[in-house]
């Protein structure tokens, strides 16, 4: 596994992959890697002949006040993990590689109205900020195929979005979301819970159970499904953002007729913002 830190370097290893016409899967991060992420490049191996894994915690898709600064960063660690891996290659960049001109004044991609809704409401600029630096990967990794997880449903739609309109020759594969034993959507933000909120976060994934349930069963409306998982949530300590029942290709609220849906949610427990999200396909 080549641990790669610059541009340079990636590109002359990914020209001569191309010359020898061999295929590319690529699974971006932040790295601080989990079960979940694993999963992503677990896949992505099987399905080309070399895989990419990147590590690098973009500034530009945290708002101010966010949690950049504390995001973790465990790169020996990660690269530890990925040497039991299928991986091939880790590009793990600094800001200046990513952001020669500074993040200020910094071209963007942005994709609209998709990331306007649900997190792009709470979370202003936020995908603009990862469609930007998915880009700049797109761009230089060249893969065949880019491996993402549904815990971000969201995000995948962005990419999608991106590749489509952008006329990108990449196929977005998207991952199931791997879980901890007791419900909860593995991600880098659990380290922040403490104990009890650790207890307490299990209460996201079952409200979405149930309210898969009450979905397929019919007897409620959207809008009471809705507010009964709210009211579940903030009983249990979590100031919700939203929970939102949406249709699965592009987020819109469901038409009557609208078979595939997805429940959504985010939400804080004290200082920790969870999200996470369940398909339900109605017969
Ligand atoms: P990060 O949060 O590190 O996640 C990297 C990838 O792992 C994403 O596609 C995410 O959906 C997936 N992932 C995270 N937790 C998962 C879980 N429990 N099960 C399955 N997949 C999971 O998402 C980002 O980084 C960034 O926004 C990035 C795309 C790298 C751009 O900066």
């Amino acid at each position: 596994m080549d641990v790669i830190f610059d541009l340079k370097s990636l590109r002359e290893k990914i020209y001569f992959w191309k010359k020898d016409g061999l295929s590319i899967s690529f699974v971006p991060t932040m790295g601080n890697l989990h079960a979940g992420h694993l999963s992503l490049i677990s896949g992505a191996s099987e399905k080309a002949d070399k895989t990419v894994v990147s590590i690098f915690v973009n500034p530009i898709q945290f708002g101010h006040g966010e949690d950049y600064e504390k995001y973790p960063s465990t790169l020996d660690h990660d690269l530890s993990k990925l040497s039991d891996e299928s991986v091939d290659m880790v590009f793990a960049p600094n800001l200046n590689e990513l952001y020669p001109g500074g993040i200020e004044s910094d071209t963007r991609v942005t994709i609209p109205a998709l990331s306007e809704t649900l997190c792009g409401e709470f979370r202003p600029g936020h995908f603009s900020g990862v469609a930007t630096v998915v880009m700049k990967l797109f761009n230089n990794v060249q893969p065949d195929f880019a491996f993402f997880g549904e815990k971000d449903f969201q995000q995948i739609l962005v990419i999608r979005r991106m590749v489509e309109d952008l006329l990108l020759p990449i196929e977005v594969v998207s991952m199931p979301i791997v879980r901890e034993i007791d419900g909860l959507a593995m991600s880098s933000r659990n380290s922040y819970l403490s104990e009890f909120e650790r207890a307490c976060s299990v209460e996201i994934y079952s409200v979405l159970v149930q309210a898969a349930e009450a979905l397929k069963e019919g007897f409620k409306s959207i809008n009471e499904i809705e507010n009964q998982s709210v009211s579940s949530l903030v009983q249990k300590g979590f100031e919700v953002e939203y929970c939102s029942v949406r249709h699965s290709t592009d987020l819109a609220v469901p038409a009557v007729d609208n078979k595939s849906l997805v429940i959504l949610i985010a939400a804080w427990l004290g200082d920790t913002r969870l999200i996470d999200n369940i398909r339900v396909n109605l017969a």
